[in-house]
């Protein structure tokens, strides 16, 4: 396994993250700060709670679904951006496997060690496919993706619904900034998750074991670490809604308290009032027609979208035109 750029530049945005985002009204914070070791470890256990449905569904399309993936790509590089385990991707994988095509893998996470971890298991499920590890921000770092190989093309995987927790105009940057670092022809496996009756949605966030709640609030708790914070996590309580304008999960930490927070490495200090709220994640649920069409605004044209059979989740493949 190959890490292709170290963590460093971690810290440095961490800060200005967190200067722009707590500094401003409403107050946020990038999801990507939720993925600590202990975030990703939440996420996991998120996998796996009965009310969090995405993962299981969009792991029935894949195995229903990756070999007409694969006849239909070209690709002999995969490319996985926020691959966090790479649990569902090994299905894809061995999907490429076994048509014998597929020479290169490159997962790329912001969280090295459960980078470290995927690519390791990987390595060795796959001795043939050279895995080259890529730490790094999928909103900043596109331009370091390993080019093609002359005449070959790329698939990549973007899994889990994660655009959705990006904001409409960052999704509208980001598909920009992949278009330009891939060449046309390139292919882009999308999963994303639908928009359904609104007690499932509020469900798989808000579950009765209480591990979203953990996984939100633990955001507060990296600040805490990273940047000698202040923040005590018991004074908030977690608020996920279902904003049925903007069609997405909106996730939440209210002060209950009033408090005077101080995050000495980013030098600010916040006075937060009684119901003041820290806007932590989305997670926007979409439809078809929707996706088609920011792909297209992207240059991205739609070959074919793939549901589970509950209609759940949708997968899209598309090619860069
Ligand atoms: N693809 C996996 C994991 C989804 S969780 C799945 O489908 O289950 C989201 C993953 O994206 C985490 O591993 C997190 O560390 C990563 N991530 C979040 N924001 C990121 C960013 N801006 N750049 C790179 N990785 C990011
Ligand atoms: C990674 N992402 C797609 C998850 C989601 O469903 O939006 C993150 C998550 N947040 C709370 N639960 C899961």
């Amino acid at each position: 396994m190959e890490v292709l750029i170290d963590s460093d530049w971690a810290s440095g945005s961490l800060v200005d993250d967190v200067r722009r985002g707590l500094g401003s009204h409403p107050r946020r914070l990038p999801p990507k700060w939720l993925y600590d070791d202990e975030g990703s470890r939440l996420f996991d256990e998120i996998t796996r709670l009965p009310e969090y449905y995405p993962t299981e569904a969009e792991r029935r399309i894949l195995l229903d679904h990756a070999a007409d993936v694969v006849a239909t790509c070209d690709a002999t590089t995969v490319v996985e951006l926020g691959s966090g385990t790479s649990d569902k991707t090994r299905t894809l994988l061995d999907a490429f496997a076994a048509a014998g095509r597929l020479r290169r893998f490159v997962p790329v996470d912001v969280s090295e060690q459960t980078l470290r971890d995927a690519a390791q298991m990987l390595g060795e499920r796959y001795p043939g496919l050279a895995v080259e590890a890529l730490v790094g921000d999928f909103t900043l770092h596109l331009s370091h993706l390993p080019a093609n190989e002359p005449g070959a093309h790329r698939l990549v995987a973007f899994l889990g619904g994660t655009i959705g927790n990006l904001y409409v105009e960052e999704r509208g940057a980001f598909l920009g900034a992949l278009a330009d670092s891939l060449d046309p022809g390139d292919w882009l496996l999308l999963g994303t998750d639908l928009v359904k009756p609104v007690d499932r949605l509020v469900a798989a966030y808000h579950d009765s074991a209480g591990v979203t709640d953990r996984f939100v609030r633990n955001s507060l708790a990296v600040l805490n670490r990273e940047l000698g914070a202040d923040f005590d996590l018991d004074a908030f309580s977690y608020v996920p809604f279902w904003d049925g304008h903007m069609e997405r999960m909106d996730l939440r930490l209210r002060a209950e308290a009033e408090q005077h927070v101080t995050v000495p490495g980013a030098g600010i200090e916040l006075d937060l009032a009684v119901g003041e709220e820290i806007h932590v994640e989305i997670s926007t649920k979409f439809r078809p027609d929707g996706i088609r069409a920011e792909l297209a605004a992207a240059g991205f044209e739609t070959v074919e979208l793939f549901t589970d059979p509950g209609d759940d989740f949708g997968l899209t493949l598309a090619r860069l035109g």
